[in-house]
């Protein structure tokens, strides 16, 4: 998956560029630019590459969940359902807003199960945030009428999921709002950056200003505009986009090469009958940035994890025992450890993770196995790995 494997000239070339001018900031100084908009440049392809008519770039994943939800309107008491498998930033976005984390089981799909987001609406839910898991997604047909039915905002956190479609539409464009993070393990990065999209002109808008102190963004004197409500900083620089310009611009080239290197190491271990991959709902194409399949119970993932260890086969992970993508060891989270304090109604709120358990997602994470595809392996070298994985599973089985 990490585009940072592949770094080239073309990188340097626009982070130069911007060097040689000397404006790091995205807004303002367009004297001194000599033409060079990099982070506006990079807006602009990312309009085409997720076909979103607004982007908007912030300065993380976990920034681009805050402001998309915010821009939407949603805050302080507000109920957002979300999966138990994720990065943990998905918690940490909603809590930001003094919104309520409501978390539902995921299924086959690892993404939320339609049925546990249904069961977990309440009159306090304000929006279904789908998590586009590992290069795949949900089962979107039934989130998307269950969203249009009770009228809930759906957005999508696509951050691990960029280059996959859904009925031929981008992974990220399918809900009322798209997030994606082009940290330094994503398809693309920018070092640090993310990035909102959206079809709807105003919470693009919102979006625009919120993440940069509430300014309008209207004229250009940066010190006269005007600030028609409360915002954040949560700008990205002139240097991280220049990097993602460059690493954006080189997209299709890294996702040929992940699903090259995704489908040799599939065709391997789809030999083996107790190897069973994740379901990935009709009209859905995965971005193979990972791998995942289902071993027969918890105890063989865990041997087939070890065997990997010892066998040389890095960045493959059970997520079961995984302290930052599964809720079992979020203890942090269900104990409200935070530096300063909560308030009531959040903690109330999120009183239900002291005593809930999750038997759906253990059923589906304790069973499953996520491998990595990185884009700097021969063709060659992915055959040496795909046939050793299938030796080693087989070894366990
Ligand atoms: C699903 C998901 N959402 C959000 C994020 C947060 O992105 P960032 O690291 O850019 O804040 C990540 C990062 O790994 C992620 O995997």
């Amino acid at each position: 998956m990490p585009g940072f494997e592949l770094f080239g000239e073309l990188e340097k070339q626009e982070v130069n560029d911007v060097l040689d001018n000397g404006v790091l900031m995205r807004y303002g100084f367009d004297g001194m630019r000599k033409g060079h908009w990099k982070a506006k440049a990079l807006e602009s392809e990312l309009q085409n590459t997720f076909q979103s008519k607004h982007v908007q770039l912030v300065s993380s994943g976990t920034a681009a969940v805050s402001v998309a939800l915010g821009s939407a309107g949603v805050g302080a008491g507000d109920e957002v359902i979300m999966p138990t498998f994720t990065f943990v930033a998905s918690f940490e976005a909603i809590m930001m807003l003094g919104a309520i984390p409501v978390l539902a089981d995921i299924d086959d799909t690892l993404g939320l199960n339609p049925e546990a987001v249904e069961a977990a609406i309440t009159p306090k839910t304000k929006a279904i945030m789908v998590v586009q898991m590992c290069g795949s997604m949900a089962n979107m047909d039934a989130l998307k009428a269950i969203a249009e039915k009770h009228n809930l905002l759906l957005v999508e956190d696509a951050c691990q999921a960029i280059g996959g479609t859904f009925n031929g539409q981008p992974l990220g464009s399918v809900g009322d709002l798209g997030c994606f993070s082009f940290d330094f393990v994503k398809t693309i990065t920018c070092g640090e950056g993310g990035a909102v999209i959206t079809n709807n002109e105003k919470y693009y808008t919102n979006a625009n200003h919120y993440s940069d102190h509430g300014h309008d963004h209207v004229g250009s004197d940066r010190g006269a505009e005007t600030h028609p409500f409360l915002g954040y900083n949560f700008r990205i620089s002139e240097l991280h986009a220049a990097v993602g310009l460059a690493q954006v611009k080189r997209l299709p080239e890294f996702l040929d090469i992940q699903r090259r290197n995704f489908n040799i190491i599939r065709e391997a271990l789809s030999t083996i009958p107790e190897v069973v991959f994740r379901t990935v709902p009709e009209g859905g194409v995965e971005s193979c940035a990972f791998l995942n399949f289902f071993l027969p119970d918890l105890e063989t993932s865990r041997k087939v994890i070890e065997a990997f260890k010892n066998g040389g086969v890095d960045a493959c992970w059970n997520y079961f025992d995984n302290n930052w993508h599964y809720i079992r060891k979020w203890d942090h989270l269900k104990n409200l450890k935070s530096l300063f304090p909560i308030s009531k109604e959040v903690k109330e709120g999120l009183e239900y993770l002291q005593t809930r358990t999750f038997e759906k997602s253990d059923h589906y994470i304790s069973r499953n196995i996520s491998c990595l595809i990185k884009l700097s392996w021969t063709e060659e070298e992915v055959k040496q790995r795909a046939n050793k994985m299938a030796e080693l599973i087989k070894s366990v089985l």
